[in-house]
């Protein structure tokens, strides 16, 4: 699947919480939820008004500018030049974006939190999502906290595709690689990227009360170095 193209094309056809599909039963999310979400990562992340923040696939900022409030300032990083257009016209003199991928962006400065969310099945195999992991770690003062939110659950994944038109759709898709949910990801391998990587990482289910709980968890990790 070609990413960008995606993105890129959603940028262009809404505005707000439709650029980086933030529906659920096809309706846009409300902001009240977006912003109970974005408390709820600054409770995981520890959060304090002095931490610079790094939120890598940002998109167009919809949840960057919720998380602003509990920290000093945020840079972003996209790899569609069309939404991170979007996320500039915020224009907030305490946020910065950069275009840039996941795997391979340098900023030459470290943060004291990072967060990936709503956005870690776009790498779809395995050693990729390691190389962002990766980034994100050398992003990282020593002892900063990464969480990577909103991940797509592989034990969950009949929960998601959970009648047969669905699967059929979805198999339909994969044979054409026009699949749009990307990778469903076990925590066993967020272990595994972890333990390669000399850092401890932990899977923290979600609460009911998010939109996506029931097939998606967040994965906190320590950078320890
Ligand atoms: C579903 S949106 C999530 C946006 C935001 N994090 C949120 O939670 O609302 C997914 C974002 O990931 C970005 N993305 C996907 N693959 C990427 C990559 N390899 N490098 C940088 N950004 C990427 C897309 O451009 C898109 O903005």
């Amino acid at each position: 699947m070609d990413w960008k193209h995606f993105w890129d094309s959603k940028a262009m056809a809404g505005e707000g919480a439709k650029q980086v599909g933030r529906i659920a039963g096809g309706k846009e999310l409300e902001a009240d939820v977006m912003l109970a979400i974005a408390k709820r990562i600054s409770e995981q992340l520890q959060l304090e008004d002095t931490d610079r923040l790094l939120d890598v696939c940002c998109g167009n900022a919809y949840l960057s500018q919720m998380l602003l409030p509990y920290c000093n300032s945020i840079a972003g990083v996209d790899f569609s030049d069309k939404l991170i257009r979007e996320a500039q016209k915020l224009g907030s003199d305490r946020m910065e974006f950069y275009v840039g991928d996941a795997s391979q962006f340098r900023l030459n400065q470290d943060f004291d939190k990072v967060v990936l969310y709503f956005s870690f099945q776009y790498f779809e195999e395995y050693e990729l999502g390691k190389k962002v992991i990766e980034n994100m770690l050398q992003h990282a003062k020593p002892g900063a906290k990464i969480l990577i939110g909103d991940i797509c659950d592989r034990r969950k994944f009949f929960t998601y595709y959970n009648s047969p038109s669905k699967l059929i759709s979805w198999f339909k898709q994969k044979l054409k690689n026009k699949n749009d949910m990307g990778k469903f990801w076990h925590p066993k391998e967020l272990d595994k990227i972890c333990l390669e990587l000399g850092v401890t990482g932990t899977c923290l289910p979600q609460e009911s009360w998010q939109p996506y709980a029931h097939y998606r968890f967040d994965y906190l990790i320590c950078n320890e170095k």
